[in-house]
């Protein structure tokens, strides 16, 4: 009997070594196949937020819908095409924006090495040189990302947390990716640029305004969404972070002290006690904010990549390549 296992242990190692397949991400995946590339894609970043400030945060939101639904491998920008439904038409998806400047930083890409770059890579590397532009950290991040060639739309609403999901429902998804209580409040600073719209509001404004917002700040937030219905195609939103909304700092935790926090879930991480001592430290000190933020994206941004065989190299980031 022991013989028999150790003989399977043996033909397992085999198995392992020489499976093609399987292979882990690494730096600079790119520097033979494409020594340009992180550099061309910084480039565009650049480029892009200097013309639309708001890219930069996009990219930022895109790590987090693409990677936490099943694996970093650019499903998120799939489009609607044969039926088969795309994973922005879900309603967590709402307000996300910009889609069309991945295909500007894509291009830039294929005209030096067609074929080379991945669109998973290209959304992984935009939120890190974005994160940036914003005057975040700079998070070194490994390459090596292959494009799925489907999309998992039906794994959206059980992957993506709502707006006003529990704490604890909250920390046990990014639990299941390997992201502790500390990472995941880091990973909400995120919420401190950018904006919300007036649908993922009102609740907590009408009928009554919930007692955890500042009524001051109700009353300002009344002024941006003065309807309790608001129409969802209306471009109806407050933004983020009143203070300082271009810039990834922590005030969106000093926010949140305030009784200034626009989401549920924001505001619950100052009312819960197992995420509160993390609020209080990351409002106190920002590197202390930036140091788990770059450690919680840099995990999110690992989460379950296809890699070596798997996959594909998209040639356009909304389309499955055709064949
Ligand atoms: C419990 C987890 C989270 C929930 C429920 C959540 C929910 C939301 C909602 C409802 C919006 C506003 C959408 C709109 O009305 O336009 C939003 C915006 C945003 N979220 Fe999250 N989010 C979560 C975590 C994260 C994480 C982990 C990141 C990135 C690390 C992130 C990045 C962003 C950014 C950058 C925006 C602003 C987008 C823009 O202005 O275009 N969020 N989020
Ligand atoms: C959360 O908000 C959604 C709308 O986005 C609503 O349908 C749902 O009933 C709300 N859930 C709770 C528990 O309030």
């Amino acid at each position: 009997m022991a013989t028999f296992k150790f003989i399977i242990f043996l033909l397992l190692q085999l198995l392992l070594q020489f499976h093609p397949g399987k292979s882990d991400l690494q730096l600079n995946y790119y520097s033979e196949s494409c020594p340009r590339a992180e550099a061309i894609i910084k480039e565009q970043v650049t480029k892009l937020y200097q013309k639309h400030g708001n890219t930069a945060v996009s990219w930022i939101r895109n790590l987090f819908h693409d990677c936490i639904v099943k694996s970093c491998d650019a499903s998120l920008l799939l489009e609607t095409v044969n039926g088969v439904e795309s994973e922005k038409t879900s309603s967590r998806s709402f307000g996300m924006r910009n889609f069309k400047y991945i295909n500007t930083i894509k291009d830039a890409l294929e005209k030096e090495c067609p074929m080379t770059v991945s669109c998973a890579d290209i959304v992984s590397l935009s939120a890190r040189d974005g994160a940036v532009l914003l005057g975040g950290p700079y998070i070194e991040m490994k390459t090596g990302r292959r494009d799925s060639k489907e999309s998992h739309a039906a794994l959206v609403d059980s992957s993506i947390p709502n707006h006003n999901d529990t704490i604890s429902s909250v920390l046990s998804t990014f639990q299941s990716i390997g992201i502790d209580t500390e990472g995941t409040v880091a990973l909400l600073g995120a919420h401190s640029v950018g904006r919300v719209h007036c649908i993922n509001i009102v609740h907590r404004l009408y009928p009554t305004v919930d007692p955890t917002l500042d009524p001051d700040y109700a009353g300002y937030l009344k002024g941006r969404c003065p309807s309790p219905y608001p129409d969802p195609n209306a471009v109806e939103y407050a933004r983020n972070d009143r203070e300082t909304p271009m810039v990834l700092d922590n005030m969106y935790y000093k926010n949140i002290l305030s009784h200034k926090g626009l989401l549920l879930v924001d505001q619950q991480l100052v009312s819960d006690p197992s995420t509160y001592p993390f609020v209080e430290k990351m409002a106190a000190d920002n590197g202390y904010f930036h140091d788990h933020f770059s450690r919680a994206l840099l995990t999110l941004s690992e989460n379950n990549p296809l890699t070596g065989d798997e996959g594909e190299i998209r040639k356009d980031c909304r389309y499955v390549n055709a064949n």
